[in-house]
């Protein structure tokens, strides 16, 4: 089943959207397999955000992202790359549509709210960085019998 790398960015923790977050996730229909807070270490968000190195917000990108706890989480389900995608919206809030996580909560592109990843060779290598030790967990939902 796919996969996709979804993580709370430190705005959406401190603001207490977490529960929020993975609720619109799981009403959806997809399922979590992966889930952890943590403190991102310069090096992990330098490698993480690598596609932006010569883009001129990269060092504010980087000490955004390691300037607190952030909730790094594996998805799965059918389609969620893309799915998962658009409930998050536009990259700039002031774009995204009403609806969507950052249309909803966000009012600045540098605070954004959430990250997901954006092509399966994202995923694989996002999901490779954040849960190299701890892995995912493998397990059978019943109720995905209701949904596919
Ligand atoms: P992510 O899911 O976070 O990767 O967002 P995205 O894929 O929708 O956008 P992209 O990968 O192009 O940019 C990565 C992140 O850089 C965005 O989510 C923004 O938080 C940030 N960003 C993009 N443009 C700007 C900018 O002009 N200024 C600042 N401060 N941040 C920006
Ligand atoms: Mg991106």
């Amino acid at each position: 089943m796919e996969k996709t790398f979804l993580m709370v960015k430190p705005d959406g923790v401190q603001r207490n959207l977490i529960g929020e977050i993975v609720s619109r996730f799981e009403r959806k229909g997809f399922q979590l397999v992966g889930a952890k807070l943590m403190n991102i270490q310069s090096e992990l968000a330098e490698e993480h955000y690598g596609e932006h190195k010569e883009r001129p917000f990269f060092g504010e990108l980087v000490d955004f992202i390691t300037s607190g706890p952030v909730f790094a989480m594996v998805w799965q389900g059918e389609n969620v790359i893309a799915t998962a995608r658009q409930m998050m919206g536009a990259t700039n809030p002031k774009d995204a549509a009403p609806g969507t996580i950052r249309g909803d909560f966000g009012l600045t592109v540098g605070k954004n709210v959430i990250h997901g990843s954006d092509s399966p060779a994202s995923a694989e290598r996002e999901i490779g960085l954040f849960f190299k030790d701890s892995g995912v967990v493998e397990y059978n939902k019943l109720v995905n019998e209701w949904i596919y």
